[in-house]
């Protein structure tokens, strides 16, 4: 498994952000694309919006040049501003997200299940049985999407988070290529 720029030894966590009150059109989706360097200024910015723990500039640059690493950036058309972003690894036959956000302005159109989606997807390329991450249990709303996209509970981190202190759910999705049974919601790009 690829080393985690995490820095407090905590996974995930949620600042309490606001949700916007009236979201956007489905319609409006992003177009996902490799994370490049000049994607983190903007990338680094939604981080700060949306975390109390943020990863710094530089661990998003480790995570754009190490090419064992999933990072792909949502953005409004091609070449246009960063709205949300998903970083994963693969190694071991497992998969993690190890973070994944969308700007507080882009909320509600779909963007972060697309950016889930792709990552479901990039498991499957990469022949991972199963995708992990972690989650604030008081984050319903991610909860949510979490759950559409077919992951379960499998374990709890006690006090896991700080900022506040909170634990952690452990999430655990099925990644079944086709061939071997298929499995819904396994979305290929
Ligand atoms: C979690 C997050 C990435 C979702 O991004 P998003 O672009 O708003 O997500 P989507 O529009 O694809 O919505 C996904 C799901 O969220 C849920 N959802 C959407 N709007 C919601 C609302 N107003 N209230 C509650 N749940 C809502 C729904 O289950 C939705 O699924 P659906 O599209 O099948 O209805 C985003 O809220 C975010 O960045 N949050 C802060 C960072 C964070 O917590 N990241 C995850 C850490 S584990």
């Amino acid at each position: 498994m690829v080393a985690s720029p995490r820095r407090s030894g905590a996974g995930r966590r949620l600042t309490g952000a606001r949700w916007p009150m009236h979201d956007a059109p489905a319609t409006r989706r992003a177009t996902l694309v490799p994370a490049v360097r000049a994607h983190v200024a903007e990338v680094a910015a939604i981080e700060q919006a949306c975390f109390s723990d943020p990863w710094s500039d530089a661990s998003f640059r480790q995570a754009i040049d190490n090419v064992g690493v999933f990072f792909r950036v949502a953005t409004e058309g091609a070449g246009g501003p960063v709205v949300g972003y998903v970083v994963a690894w693969f190694a071991g036959g497992e998969g993690e997200i190890a973070n994944v956000a969308v700007a507080p302005s882009a909320r509600g159109r779909g963007i972060g299940g697309q950016l889930l989606d792709a990552a479901i997807a990039a498991a499957a390329d990469h022949e991972a049985e199963a995708l992990y991450l972690d989650v604030r249990e008081s984050n319903s709303r991610s909860r949510a999407l979490y759950d559409s996209r077919g992951f379960v509970e499998v374990g709890r981190r006690r006090r896991y988070y700080r900022r506040p202190a909170e634990d952690a759910i452990v999430l655990r999705r099925p990644i079944v290529r086709e061939g071997a049974g298929g499995a819904a919601g396994d979305s290929r790009r």
